[in-house]
């Protein structure tokens, strides 16, 4: 199994040919820079293989004893900084190479019914999972940001924009909370992606099944797998998993976007709704007077990347045939580089939204009077008026004011009265924001009450019983 090549490199293949690769062939064909995150899984899950072929009467109990304690030398070293050498392939290979010094002659023995192609679908499962419990903490880092800032500013009113123009006056909490609940949701994605990962493969060796018996029930609960793959050709050439965590990572990565376009926008001099901390503010090398909410930037800018790590999965296996091909190697740069792009941005956007402080004054400033025309068609409509001609009615007084240049809660009670004989003199308490918020206490709806009873379900999903992957 293990051979020793030119140059003494450690090989798990190479005995049926009579030279060594071209080295132009073993530079495209090594992993080693991108694979090597692996390791922890590549050795927990050849711990728990040496166990199963003892179970199986491949090895002694001593010898898979002095396999498992061989591996967690290895660990041990590799955390201690030892570097692959450069003829190591793989993160597989490197592992395996350092085994052979820690356990001489049973090492020879682990590779006895599986391949590198369960072996790697395993390793690459464990990580996702692992990936999966890290960023769904960091998802509710965030998600406990919005929910502070949101705690704080139920009674604040600010406009709420259709097409990005005035629209209804809101609680700052509810739309703080319009963007925690689709992060909700993608965590629910990210639980959905790591019950795609938690199918064990192992025991499926190259594409037709292990030989050996190893019980793959016992690897299953061994390694934390919440079922065993259900045929082996599938198995080693399943990338479903990735293909759902990067989709989730990317649809969390466009939630970022969003949120990070809000707040800078919001952060303009023009809007002045919030004001970014120093903490997360960046200056400029020119302008002195720069505050730059560079993180926020980022945020947007790595949803594209996101979306590309997704699609060129996509890309990668669509025209596979079955079982395994190499191209699969490719997967992991994808994932890697998904998981990194959003482990890098949640605390950072987390600390933005953590820190910033919202100009209550500004906000309410913004909501002009204009912005209650819908109450006052709806006040109309309580008269008895159709909607329609309440809409027509209102829609002349918006063109007055607008015309005489004033708001329209400064435009004379004659003019209501022109506009419709159902306006009377209690209509300006319908101009008042106040009471365009406090007439939408509907569930989901901005009313005070409303929102209070969004923010308690809201903490309700932070609860702590609510991690995905225990933990
Ligand atoms: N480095 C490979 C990968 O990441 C491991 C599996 C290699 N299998 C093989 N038959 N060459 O996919």
């Amino acid at each position: 199994m293990s051979s020793h090549g030119e140059g003494g490199a450690h090989k798990l293949w190479g005995g049926r040919f009579a030279g060594g690769p071209a080295p132009e062939l073993e530079a495209v064909n090594r992993s080693i820079g991108t694979d090597i995150r692996l390791w922890p899984f590549d050795i927990v899950l050849s711990k728990a293989w040496a166990a199963a072929l003892s179970s199986a009467g491949v090895l002694s109990a001593a010898e898979a004893k002095a396999v498992q304690q061989g591996l967690d030398r290895v660990g041990a070293r590799i955390e201690q900084g030892e570097q692959p050498i450069a003829s190591d392939e793989d993160v597989h290979t490197f592992v395996d190479r350092l085994l052979h010094e820690e356990a001489a002659e049973p090492a020879g023995r682990l590779h006895t019914g599986r391949s590198r192609n369960d072996q790697v679908a395993t390793g690459s499962r464990l990580w996702a999972m692992d990936a999966c419990g890290r960023v769904d903490a960091m998802v509710r880092d965030l998600q406990r940001a919005l929910l502070t800032q949101a705690d704080a500013h139920v009674e604040t009113l600010m406009p709420a924009y259709t097409h990005l123009q005035r629209a209804q006056p809101v609680s700052v909490a509810h739309w703080l909370l319009s963007h925690f609940w689709p992060l909700e949701r993608d965590r629910a994605r990210i639980a959905g992606a790591r019950s795609a990962a938690a199918v064990l493969p192992l025991g499926s060796g190259a594409i037709a099944g292990s030989a050996f018996a190893v019980p793959r029930d016992q690897l299953r609960d061994a390694l934390g797998f919440e079922r065993i793959s259900e045929n082996s050709i599938d198995a080693v050439g399943d990338r479903d998993f990735v293909a759902e965590l990067l989709f989730a990572l990317t649809m969390l990565g466009t939630h970022l976007s969003r949120l990070a376009e809000d707040l800078i926008l919001f952060g303009s001099s023009e809007f002045g709704f919030v004001r970014f901390s120093d903490a997360f503010s960046t200056g400029s090398s020119m302008m002195p007077q720069k505050r730059n909410p560079d993180a926020l930037e980022l945020a947007r800018g790595s949803a594209a990347r996101l979306l590309g790590d997704l699609v060129g999965l996509l890309g990668t296996i669509k025209g596979l045939p079955s079982g395994y091909n190499k191209d699969l190697q490719e997967d992991k740069r994808n994932l890697f580089d998904a998981v990194d792009a959003v482990t890098l941005l949640l605390p950072a956007i987390a600390g933005s939204v953590a820190t910033l402080t919202i100009n209550a004054d500004r906000t309410r400033a913004a909501v002009s009077s204009a912005m209650m025309a819908t109450d006052l068609a709806d006040y109309l409509v309580r008269k008895r008026v159709t909607f329609r001609d309440a809409h027509a009615a209102v829609g002349r007084l918006v063109r007055e004011a607008e015309d005489k240049g004033i708001e329209m809660i400064d435009l004379p009670l004659e003019s209501f009265a022109a506009a419709s004989s159902a306006f009377d003199g209690d209509v300006m308490r319908e101009l008042a924001p106040e009471t365009s918020v406090s007439h939408r206490e509907i569930p989901g709806g901005t009313g005070l009450n409303a929102v209070r009873a969004q923010l308690e379900a809201a903490h309700t999903c932070l609860l702590d019983d609510q991690v995905i992957g225990g933990g």
